[in-house]
């Protein structure tokens, strides 16, 4: 029988641990591991969990009675009628259904009358100038994970289904007593300082600096911090969910292979008290009072599931000839819009690797896109930039803006002795790339942090040019 405890009101800030599987009788069942502190491998699997022996149904997914009195509820994650490579659903058998909760009022932040986490990507006009920030300050005033987020960028929107939100993340405490979910997209969270424990419906997540965790539309869960304070990144994605790129000619292994990916095993949390769940909807942010965790799933199976993913696993390949190639080579994941080839994001890394090519320039080369690009950096120096763009920091280049190495990079690489290989060290740098223009938000525009003689980086370029003389 479940063990339920009644929570007092003045103790409601912080829920006990997420209870795991008792090691021994899950354990058994998954491999014999430890399921407590392991996972469940691959993309996109069929996983199936339980963190109380004989919760799963057997043969059905919604039998009249569930075992042990839980509710089996469905979480979609695409239409039902998607096709099959594509359809993502999962079954929950859980203490207490979804639907159970207070009604919605809008949610004021800790921070300000106006959240700073919106989808307000404003419809007026966007200056194509190169832009770059510093790291986002810690925050000020006490901030847990959604009242620590800043949103800097977006395009398309929730109600439309393509598109992205940007924001960056800067917290001090973990959620205590709230819960969140996102009903616009899926978070792509992209630490930068500090771990994140993401206890989640369907288990737990941990995540450090160049690992990223992935948790889809609707989810719900919360966050705290195992060491204090945090920052990083998240892309909120609109469009269709995030998957592994083609591989075209590269064959069937590279990049991220999906056997590194990791899913959480099912854990939950049995609390009933004076809660809070806070629902990101339509560009805005909701709460309602609830009086029970919502992380009550004690069994689960399917194939809509967060996931995490360690960026150093990455089999990053690149030229052995000549010409650095272009950057959808160091493609993770990509959520694909409907025109072919032409993605509403990509998600694109720049990790540690060697440089060998000949008789060229090594670095990316100067260039203009039609796509737009946001880029981060985890750790270290990203190597077409000498200095200024600092971990933590992120920088914004649009549709056919022009960019690429700073002038010192230039030099340097120019007068390089390409008969020896050269190895970037102790990086980790990457770019959310969409195929819309991303508009800043006013807030990102007007930040103290944003550095607004970004463009200076390129002025010591000097004219080479000399043309023969006639
Ligand atoms: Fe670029």
């Amino acid at each position: 029988m479940l063990r339920r405890r009644r929570v007092e009101p003045a103790k409601l800030r912080s829920p006990p641990p997420i209870r795991a599987p008792r090691a021994g009788s899950a354990a058994k069942r998954f491999g014999g591991r430890d399921v407590a502190s392991s996972y469940q491998t691959g993309f996109g699997n069929e996983f199936a969990s339980e963190a109380v022996p004989g919760a799963l149904p057997v043969g059905r997914n919604s039998p009249q009675r569930v075992a042990h009195g839980l509710y089996a509820e469905q979480l979609s994650g695409t239409a039902f009628t998607a096709p099959r490579h594509a359809n993502r659903r999962s079954w929950l058998y859980r203490i207490r259904p979804a639907a159970m909760h207070g009604p919605f009022a809008p949610y004021a932040s800790g921070h300000a009358a106006q959240p700073r986490f919106h989808n307000d990507f404003g419809d007026g006009p966007v200056p194509p100038d190169q832009m770059r920030w510093d790291p986002l300050p810690l925050p000020q005033a006490p901030a847990d994970f959604v009242d620590g987020l800043y949103t800097m960028a977006g395009n398309g929107s929730p109600a439309a289904q393509h598109g992205v939100g940007i924001h960056l993340y800067a917290a001090d405490r973990d959620m205590r007593g709230r819960y969140f979910y996102d009903a616009d997209g899926e978070l792509l969270i992209v630490p930068q300082l500090g771990r994140l424990r993401i206890a989640t419906e369907l288990g737990v997540l941990e995540v450090e600096p160049e690992r990223i965790a992935v948790i889809p539309r609707g989810v719900r869960f919360r966050v705290e911090l195992p060491d204090g304070p945090s920052r990083g990144y998240v892309c909120e994605n609109f469009g269709a969910l995030l998957r592994l790129p083609d591989l075209g000619p590269i064959g069937s292994n590279g990049l991220a292979n999906p056997r590194d990916f990791e899913t959480p095993h099912a854990a939950y949390e049995d609390v009933e008290g004076e809660f809070e769940l806070i629902a990101k909807f339509q560009g805005h942010l909701w709460r309602a009072p609830i009086d029970h965790s919502p992380l009550d799933v004690v069994a689960w199976h399917g194939n809509y599931a967060p996931y995490r993913y360690d960026l150093r696993r990455f089999n990053t390949l690149g030229s052995i000839s000549f010409d650095h190639p272009d950057p959808s080579i160091f493609t993770v994941l990509t959520s694909p819009s409907d025109t072919p080839g032409t993605a509403n994001l990509d998600f694109v890394i720049f990790p540690p690797r060697w440089l060998v090519a000949q008789d060229t320039f090594r670095p990316p080369w100067f260039h203009r896109n039609v796509a737009s690009e946001f880029m981060g950096l985890i750790r270290g120096v990203y190597d077409a930039k000498a200095e200024g763009f600092a971990p933590g920091g992120c920088s914004l280049h649009n549709c056919m803006s022009g960019h690429g190495p700073d002038a010192a990079t230039f030099e340097k690489a120019s007068g390089a002795d390409l008969s020896k290989p050269d190895v970037i060290r102790d990086t980790m740098a990457f770019m959310f790339e969409t195929r819309a223009v991303i508009r800043p938000t006013r807030q990102a525009l007007e930040a103290a942090h944003r550095q607004r003689d970004y463009q200076q980086c390129w002025a010591g370029l000097r004219r080479h040019f000399a043309p023969p003389a006639r």
